[in-house]
């Protein structure tokens, strides 16, 4: 692939739509540019959803599998109109209560969507909570394909400069508005079944999601009882760092004593070792590895969900080969931290 330049803008939070360089990007993307931008989850790599050619650029850029859809990015309710056949009454009230936000909803499809960014019948849509995505999307006069800024199967972009890492000379550009908010990425349901079905918990939790529309499951696929998945699709490894990683399960005493031991182990065979904890816990990993992490406080996730996927690039950074995490209740945005967590140590999990 050719190396293109990349350029970078700076964007404020409270930037209007007016602004010479929202209408710009607007213009670029219309015309078939693929360009990274802040959202309230993780950054996204967007292009025009109806332009196969610009939306094939995204796939080649992120080294992504070309079966794996892509998320709509809308900006008004009136872009529904382009987009699905249908709205039935519960996804109605989930957009009520959640858009804009991170949630995405799958809908029957029209046609007029590149076949790149679904082949399904179904079509996944968020309207982003973000002033500078919503002023993009709205300036582009078009509907916005982006899955997250990172190279495939590596952890999503929360800071432009992890754009920058991974996707430099790729793409066209990056708008570089900050950090983004929640640090996960949004829920993705489906409730074309008989019951809605949460595919990737993230931003938006399955409670606030019950409290809404009753009763919601989660995939089964991502409820694996044994340690390691048995299908082989799921054993692909997502949200990757480049060290083998092993996350830690189990009553919090025995999880601080399990990663102080084989953090020795490890260092012993000469391996690079580091530890992800949390505030409470930092203390008892004092000279147990290379790095010690504390990425949060376990008495407050959101914050701790924020810094996820940057504390696995800072492993990245530092060349560390053997990471150890402990785990967290499988509860609120918990659910989508243990999600990711697990995924990144690709079932990984020791249960002690
Ligand atoms: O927060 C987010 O959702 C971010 C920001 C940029 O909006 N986007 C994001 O996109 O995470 P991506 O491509 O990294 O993840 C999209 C997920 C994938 O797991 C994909 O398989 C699933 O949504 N997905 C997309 N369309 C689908 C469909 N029609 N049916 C089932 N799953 C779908
Ligand atoms: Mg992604």
């Amino acid at each position: 692939m050719l190396t293109i330049k990349t350029k970078i803008w700076h964007v404020d939070k409270d930037v209007d739509g007016q602004n010479p360089i929202i209408v710009e990007i607007g213009d670029r993307l219309r015309r078939g540019e693929v360009i990274a931008f802040p959202t309230e989850t993780v950054y996204g790599l967007g292009a025009n959803a109806f332009d196969s050619d610009a939306v094939r650029k995204i796939f080649e850029a992120k080294g992504r599998p070309s079966d794996n859809p892509l998320i709509v990015h809308i900006a008004a309710l009136e872009q529904l109109d382009e987009l699905v056949t249908h709205v039935d009454e519960k996804s109605r009230l989930l957009m009520e209560r959640f858009w804009p936000g991170p949630l995405t909803i799958l809908f029957p499809r029209k046609g007029k969507i590149s076949e790149l960014v679904t082949s399904l019948p179904t079509v996944a849509i968020r309207m982003p909570d973000h002033p500078i995505a919503l002023a993009i999307i709205k300036a582009a006069q078009i509907p916005i394909a982006a899955p997250s800024a990172n190279r495939s199967g590596k952890p999503s972009p929360t800071k432009a400069e992890h754009v920058w890492q991974d996707l430099k000379g790729k793409i066209d550009g990056i708008v570089d508005g900050g950090s983004t908010g929640y640090g996960v990425e949004s829920t993705v349901i489906d409730l074309s079944g008989d019951r809605p079905v949460v595919l990737r918990p993230g931003g938006i939790t399955l409670e606030q999601l019950q409290a809404v529309i009753g009763e919601v499951e989660i995939d089964p696929a991502l409820l694996q009882k044994e340690d390691r998945p048995k299908a082989p699709g799921m054993k692909y490894a997502h949200y990757a760092p480049d060290a083998e990683m092993w996350l830690i399960q189990g009553e919090e005493e025995k999880v601080i004593q399990e990663i102080n031991r084989i953090a020795k182990e490890k260092l012993d065979e000469g391996k690079k070792v580091g530890i992800l904890t949390t505030k409470e816990h930092k203390d008892q990993f004092q000279q147990a590895a290379h790095k010690v992490l504390a990425y949060g406080r376990r008495d407050d996730l959101a914050p701790l969900a924020q810094n996820i996927y940057d504390a696995l690039r800072q492993f990245d950074q530092e060349k560390i080969d053997f990471i150890l995490t402990e785990s967290f209740p499988e509860t609120g945005i918990g659910l989508a931290i243990m999600n990711r967590l697990k995924k990144a140590a690709g079932g990984n999990i020791l249960k002690v």
